[in-house]
């Protein structure tokens, strides 16, 4: 009998821990493989909302979020904190995901120490290394060296054979964000309790229509999120909508939102949803408000239309199937946008189509059987 093959899964933030939890749940599952788990804690509560609800307990906490860390402080930590557990745990290969700091630090640790790196969901490009800033440049170093390339589309997976990966390293798996959004919604209708704190805001908000809000991108800190701001404020002068916005952690952004649109009665600024809660919110809304990566993956699976507050994506396959546009953060764009599909049925109805193109729920099966075969 072959030895099972080790693999060390390493993630820091709230995005990579959901899109890696099926993944760790199907590794720990599998006898071919001994699987361990490393949080560099990038996040800290948001990461822990994800590690309680997918019931993951990490061999390895290192605990690194510091109050509006900077990029190379953040950088440095990651990189000889993640190889000190690599020079203990010796895995035979390293997985990360995406474009964070985490993702590719952790990917550049292992490297140093010539250990195969996994990337979960490569490929993604925006052609534009200010937006998204820094994650461009973190997924390209990542596909620079990754010995398998996990990519969520044959979009994905051409943009790394243009620039030369082996495509026999290449495999187009889907994104297992769709993965962790079925087992989630699969709880939750066992549970329905695990998802029943908005009650109190959807009885408040009877009878309008709910706009979800999220937003976070560093290169819209400062005048684009501002903008976006004055957009809500603006949109929020109707009667017939109320919105919801789980602000994020970062005070950058906390800052601006809470100052521009604290007081609104039918505006919820709210603590960051767990995700549960978050795919709740994504049910209940009528249309989402977002610069996510994550959210404009999940929204189409579930039919609803994506204002995409950014001026580029890496996710072209949902504007394709005209799920999703592409709105900038001007807030004359934001508000016609949202206004029109608040106000024309037709419209309306043209994005709100269930449309899959980042998976279809069985990315992790795939990836598996992948790393099997090594
Ligand atoms: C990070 C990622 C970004 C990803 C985003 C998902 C990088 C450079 N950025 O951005 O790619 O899209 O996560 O959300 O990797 N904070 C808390 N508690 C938390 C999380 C954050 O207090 O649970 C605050 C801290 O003050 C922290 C700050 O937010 O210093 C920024 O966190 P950081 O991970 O550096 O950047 P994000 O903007 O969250
Ligand atoms: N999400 C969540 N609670 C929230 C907001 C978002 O659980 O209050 C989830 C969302 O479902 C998606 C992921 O977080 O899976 C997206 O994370 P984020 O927008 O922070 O990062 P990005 O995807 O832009 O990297």
């Amino acid at each position: 009998m072959t030895e099972p093959r080790k693999i060390l899964t390493v993630f820091g933030t709230r995005p990579e821990a959901i899109k890696l939890f099926p993944l760790v749940h199907a590794l720990d599952a599998d006898p071919r493989f001994v699987s361990r788990v490393c949080v560099s804690g990038q996040h800290r509560g948001m990461l822990d909302q994800v590690l309680e609800i997918a019931g993951i307990t990490p061999h390895h906490d290192l605990d690194l979020m510091q109050p509006n860390q900077t990029l190379d402080l953040l950088t440095a930590n990651l990189l000889t904190g993640i190889g000190t557990v690599l020079d203990e745990e010796k895995p035979d290969i390293v997985i990360v995901q995406g474009d964070t700091a985490t993702a590719m630090s952790g990917a550049l640790a292992a490297y140093y120490r010539q250990i195969p790196v996994a990337h979960v969901e490569a490929g993604l490009r925006s052609g534009n290394i200010h937006h998204p800033w820094p994650e461009e440049v973190n997924r390209k170093i990542v596909g620079s060296f990754a010995a398998l390339h996990f990519a969520p589309t044959e979009t994905a997976a051409s943009a790394l054979r243009r620039e030369n990966v082996d495509p026999a390293t290449v495999h187009v798996t889907g994104n297992t964000v769709i993965d962790a959004l079925y087992w989630i919604t699969a709880q939750i209708r066992e549970n329905p309790a695990l998802a029943s704190g908005l009650s109190e805001l959807e009885e408040r908000f009877a009878g309008k229509r709910i706009i979800g809000v999220t937003s976070h991108r560093r290169e819209n800190f400062g005048g684009g999120m501002e903008a976006i701001a004055d957009a809500i404020r603006r949109i929020a002068t109707r009667d017939d909508v109320a919105m919801i916005f789980p602000v994020h952690l970062n005070p950058n952004v906390r800052k601006v939102m809470n100052s521009a649109l604290e007081g609104l009665d039918n505006v919820a600024l709210i603590e960051p949803l767990d995700y549960p809660h978050f795919a709740r919110l994504l049910d209940i809304c009528t249309l989402m408000l977002t610069d996510s990566g994550g959210v404009q993956e999940e929204a189409p699976a579930l039919g609803k239309p994506v204002l995409v507050m950014r001026e580029t994506t890496e996710r072209p396959e949902g504007v394709e199937a005209g799920t999703a546009k592409l709105v900038g953060t001007d807030a004359d764009r934001i508000v016609t946008e949202c206004n029109r599909l608040l106000d024309d049925a037709e419209a309306y109805g043209e994005m709100a189509r269930a449309h899959n193109p980042f998976g279809d729920g069985h990315s992790v099966e795939r990836i598996v059987e992948l790393l099997a075969k090594g």
